[in-house]
Order: structure tokens, then C-alpha cells, then sequence
């Protein structure tokens, strides 16, 4: 049996954890990243313990370099299956008549440019497969349909990130690879706190539903399974 490979960005901690360990429980060979090499050597001892090899590496979204070098630090040659962009920051920015242009840009860097250029860097790695996924851990925040004021920098770049969703499925359909992004719904984490609703593992839930699903459409935007409004 092909074993699938999945590389999940963020999973130290919160959701990205979660949708590693699912992912890992699932069957994938998992790669996660981790901004601070010590907080992925926590994370991979604490999923050992549970039974479950997920290898980590460092990538800093900040940094080019970081993100550049990443596909020849991969544990495993071969095809990449699917890409969870997890990882992302929610900076206190105001609204948009206060926003700090510094904050802002740092948060389109995180959010929006380096999931970009990962993508960019793993394409010959999904190219590959015969089924690649790109799943973006987007938010209703970031929706034009429902759009609501404050936190300016973190709703533009996930209003950024779903563009980015629906330019790159069509750009990459020619090569059978889908691209969606996701609404995980408020869930208890470091950025969500903790009076939110729902725990990681109900926010993973459908990252890890789209990295197999065949009936998922390509280009769309998720919340529970089902496609919601942009
Ligand atoms: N929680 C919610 O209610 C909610 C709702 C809607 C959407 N989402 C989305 O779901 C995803 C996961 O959210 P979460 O609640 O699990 O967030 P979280 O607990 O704050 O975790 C964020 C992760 O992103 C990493 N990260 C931040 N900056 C980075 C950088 N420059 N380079 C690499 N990694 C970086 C963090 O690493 P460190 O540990 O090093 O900081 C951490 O692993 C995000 O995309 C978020 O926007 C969450």
C-alpha cells in the first residue's frame, strides 16, 4: 500500500497539532513545521506517546530563506500529497483607520506570502502525486459576505488568502491538484481563547476531511464539509 504524505505548517501547537495528529492517526506520513525547533520537539515527543511518528521541521514564515530551504530538509523523497497551511498570526491591529502599516505587512507575510511561496517550492513535490491536495486554514473573518469591522491586518490577509485560493485552483487544475481553503469555526486555542466554542479537534476536523475527500470541489472555501460563501 502507497503510504500518503502530508506536510502541516504550525503544528506545535492548536489546530495545526490537532490536524497533524489526525492526519498521523489517518495513516500519512506527517511532516510538521514549527517556527521554534524546541516547541516541535515537545510536540513530536507528546504525539510519540500516543503511538505517533510525526517528524518536524523549523520554517519561520518571516523568513524567505527559511521557506526556501524547506523542500530539501524533507525526512522523505518523493511526492508531497498534501500542503496544510496552517500556521498564521491574528495581531490586535485595529481597525482599518488605525492599522499599522508594519503589523500589516507582517501579517500579509505570515498569512498570505509565505504560504504562497511554500506552495511555490513544493510544486515539483506535488506535482507528483496523483491526488495533491493544498488545503488554507482560512476564516470567516476574512469573508466579503459577512465582513465585519476590526482586526483589519488578520481579515485582509485571510480575505488575501482566499484570492490566493481561488486564483491558484485554477492555475493548478491542469495538474489534478486541488486548492481550498477552510473555516475551522472559533475554536479554543492560543489565538482563539478560551471561551471559544469548540475544541482543536472539532477545528481540524475539516483539513483532515479535505485531504481525502473526492467530492470536494477544487477553488471553493469550507466550514463543516460544506462550502460556504467567499
Ligand atoms: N482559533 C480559531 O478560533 C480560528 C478561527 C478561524 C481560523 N483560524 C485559523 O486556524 C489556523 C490555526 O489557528 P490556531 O487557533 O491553532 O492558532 P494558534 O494557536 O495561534 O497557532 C498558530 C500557529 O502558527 C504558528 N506561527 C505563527 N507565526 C509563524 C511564523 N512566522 N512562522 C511559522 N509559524 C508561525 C505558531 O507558532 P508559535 O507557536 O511559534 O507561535 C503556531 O504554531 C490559523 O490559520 C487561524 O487563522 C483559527
Amino acid at each position: 500500500m502507497t503510504i500518503r504524505t502530508a506536510l502541516v505548517t504550525g503544528a506545535n501547537r492548536g489546530i495545526g497539532l490537532e490536524i497533524a495528529r489526525q492526519l498521523a492517526r489517518a495513516g500519512f506520513q506527517v511532516t510538521g513545521t514549527s517556527r521554534d525547533p524546541e516547541k516541535g520537539e515537545v510536540a513530536r515527543l507528546a504525539l510519540q506517546e500516543k503511538g505517533l511518528t510525526v517528524s518536524f521541521l523549523a520554517l519561520d514564515l518571516q523568513d524567505r530563506q527559511s521557506i526556501a530551504t524547506l523542500p530539501d530538509r524533507l525526512p522523505f523523497s518523493g511526492r508531497l500529497d498534501v500542503l496544510v497551511h496552517n500556521a498564521a498570526v491574528m495581531p490586535d491591529s485595529g481597525d482599518t483607520s488605525r492599522v499599522d502599516l508594519v503589523s500589516m505587512d507582517k501579517t500579509l507575510q505570515t498569512n498570505v506570502l509565505g504560504p504562497l511561496q511554500l506552495s511555490q517550492v513544493l510544486l515539483p513535490r506535488l506535482k507528483r502525486s496523483a491526488n495533491a491536495r493544498i488545503i488554507h486554514l482560512s476564516s470567516g473573518m476574512g469573508a466579503l459576505s459577512s465582513m465585519g469591522s476590526g482586526w483589519a491586518a488578520y481579515r485582509l490577509s485571510k480575505t488575501a488568502l482566499n484570492g490566493l485560493t481561488a486564483v491558484m485552483a485554477e492555475d493548478l487544475r491542469p495538474f489534478g491538484i486541488r486548492v481550498f481553503s477552510m473555516c475551522p469555526g472559533w475554536v479554543r486555542t492560543e489565538m482563539g481563547g478560551r471561551s471559544a466554542p469548540r475544541s482543536p479537534a472539532q477545528g481540524a476536523e475539516t483539513a483532515v476531511w479535505l485531504a481525502t475527500a473526492q467530492e470536494a470541489p477544487s477553488g471553493m472555501f469550507f466550514r463543516d464539509r460544506k462550502v460556504i460563501p467567499w
